[in-house]
């Protein structure tokens, strides 16, 4: 046992690559983490199913996903790296935690909301709208005490605390009441094509997202082609000048100079030499990045012998909180013949 904090957070394996925003929102953030903290992080497989996927597609993209924890730094023996269906703890606590959600509630979430607003409620599956209350199970099972996600997932950590507190109250103290990490220095990282919507998987076109797995070239391309306005000049305005802003955050980030600085290094110069410069930056960083996940799949049996040793330390955290749930809330435990 460790006396320092615990953390916790799952990415999900929706994507073949993860791209720039998920790389500075949070894998830079877990790295940082991992130092003084007591770590875990995790594929969310189960929660990927909530769209429909290729079963082949969702395997290789678990593995993926957790090759990228590691080549960007997350260190398995520090923080176990697991795969959320390998321990199935997640799946049973969350039907005790369903339970003790209310319908309306749960009704409540806006991303369910926003999912839905398209196809409508009839399309969904109802594994999207109890998605939360697994999330929810993710996180109390570990006993985490800081979440870092998105600002998009804060209300999804407003219902795993209300949980958490209900649960505490009904029984007795059982869970950590965790808090959101929630980082805003890095500023949001938009499409590149539309710099007034945040850079992600469902972007328009494929041009607008860096993939950190993606052929150097390409991304290179894609810096080239970015959005930006008719006007010559280079400063920081969200507002008046997104595309210009979003490359300033880019290359701010990964060259780790402030916004101003770099500001004034631009005076007299062009957008396209903004541009190179942020397509530079990048690579610096993703390229090594890259060949570290490559190399990472490149063998197969280690990397599942990692998730294999992450599974069963996850699992030795996780079974302890179940097996006192279960008591708790009165299930008959199964005697040994
Ligand atoms: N819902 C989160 C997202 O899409 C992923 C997630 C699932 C998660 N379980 C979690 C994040 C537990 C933090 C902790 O970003």
């Amino acid at each position: 046992m460790s006396d320092k904090p615990r953390v916790l957070s799952l990415m999900q394996p929706t994507a073949d690559s993860l791209h720039l925003g998920n790389y500075l929102g949070a894998l830079r953030q877990w790295v940082a983490l991992q130092e003084d903290h007591e770590a875990f992080f995790g594929v969310c497989d189960l929660h990927a199913l909530t769209v429909e996927v290729t079963p082949a597609e969702l395997r290789q993209r678990t593995l993926r996903a957790a090759a990228q924890f590691m080549a960007a730094g997350v260190d398995p023996e520090a923080a176990p790296v697991f795969v959320q269906s390998h321990v199935p703890e997640h799946a049973e606590l969350m039907w005790v935690l369903s339970t003790m959600t209310g319908f309306g509630h749960a009704a409540r979430m806006t991303q369910f909301k926003d999912k839905t607003a398209k196809g409508g409620q009839d399309q969904a599956n109802v594994g999207l709208f109890t998605y939360p209350i697994l999330m929810a199970a993710d996180i109390l099972l570990y006993q985490a005490d800081k979440v870092p996600v998105g600002e998009d997932q804060r209300q999804h950590l407003e219902l795993t605390r209300d949980l958490a507190q209900r649960f505490n109250s009904r029984y007795s103290p059982t869970f950590v009441v965790p808090e959101p990490h929630i980082v805003k220095s890095v500023g949001r990282i938009m499409d590149l094509q539309d710099p007034t919507v945040k850079m992600s998987k469902s972007a328009s076109s494929p041009n607008g997202i860096i993939e950190l797995l993606e052929e150097p070239a390409v991304n290179a391309k894609k810096f080239r082609s970015a959005v930006t306005d008719s006007g010559r000049e280079i400063s920081y305005d969200e507002e008046a000048k997104p595309g210009v802003a979003n490359l300033l955050s880019i290359l701010s980030a990964f060259s780790g100079r402030p916004i101003d600085v770099l500001v004034g290094e631009f005076e007299g110069k062009g957008y396209g030499d903004l541009k190179g410069a942020a397509a530079d930056a990048v690579a610096t960083v993703i390229s090594p990045f890259r060949e570290r996940t490559l190399a990472l799949m490149g063998e197969r049996s280690e990397l599942e012998q990692i998730l294999a040793r992450g599974a069963d330390r996850a699992r030795g955290v996780a079974s302890r909180t179940l097996a006192k749930v279960y008591k708790k809330v009165g299930l008959l435990p199964p005697v040994r013949r």
